[in-house]
């Protein structure tokens, strides 16, 4: 059997400025024509903007940063839950719960096409769950699907020179992430935890920008993509 493929799927993708409906139609339409070349597929849904506003939020009440994090697992749940309902109303082989460890989540590939879930545990976001995802179902890549289209030598928001980045090792990309675990609700280009364990167990990450179906086709299909491929050493 060919093993799962694995994608995380940015909250921003849910909750972002292009058209999210027709998005949405075109993700279930692309996931339908997978499943029917007999492929299976992990979906890892990120938290987006109910969990940066739920953080946010409970921030003004509540210190202990494990408890932000779990209000942010529960947004990526949530947007797991939504995504799997969407893919079980046309008939889908989806597993019917969104499993809580990236264990269990592998076992339901005995039984289902395709699994949903989100967040896992405090201490890291869905990009460290999708790259453990990968691992337990015996995948050897991932891809991120995110709202920008590269990984950049800097933080393209702050920094006018920072340049896209084709191609580079996982160290190349941990010394552009860093070592130091987010805070809770903080992004970045690829969550460092992520980094940390993809080169744990060799694994490639594609990283692009999912707002573009073609991008992730591309890349669920093994094809050139147009985003960052970031590769162990
Ligand atoms: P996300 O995975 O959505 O963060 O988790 P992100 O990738 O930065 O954001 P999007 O999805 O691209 O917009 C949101 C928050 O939920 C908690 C963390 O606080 C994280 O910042 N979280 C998520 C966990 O603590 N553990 C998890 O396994 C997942």
């Amino acid at each position: 059997m060919v093993a799962p493929t694995i994608i995380a799927l940015g909250g921003s993708l849910l909750y972002g400025d292009h058209d999210i409906k027709t998005w949405l139609g075109q993700l279930r339409q692309t996931i339908v024509h997978f499943e029917g070349n007999g492929r299976k597929i992990g979906l890892v849904v990120g938290g987006g903007k109910p969990a940066r506003e739920g953080i946010h939020l409970a921030s003004h009440l509540v210190s202990d940063r494990q408890k932000l994090d779990e209000i942010g697992i529960a947004a990526t749940r949530l947007n797991a839950t939504l995504l799997q309902t969407m893919l079980a109303e046309i008939g889908c082989n989806v597993a019917n719960i969104i499993p809580t460890t990236t264990n269990n989540a592998a076992e339901l590939f005995e039984t289902f096409d395709i699994v949903v879930m989100g967040g896992t545990k405090p201490g890291h976001t869905t990009d460290a769950v999708s790259v453990a995802f990968a691992r337990d179902a015996g995948s050897a890549h991932v891809i991120i699907a995110t709202n920008v289209s590269h990984v950049y030598t800097a933080d393209p928001r702050k920094n006018d020179d920072a340049e896209p980045i084709e191609s580079l090792t996982l160290t190349e990309l941990q010394n552009i992430t860093g070592k130091e675990a987010l805070r809770p609700g903080q992004s970045a280009a690829v969550d460092p935890i992520a980094v940390n364990w993809a080169i744990e167990c060799g694994l490639r990450i594609g990283v692009l920008d999912g707002r573009d179906i073609r991008r992730i086709e591309d890349a669920l299909e093994g094809r050139p993509f147009e985003g960052t491929l970031v590769q162990p050493e």
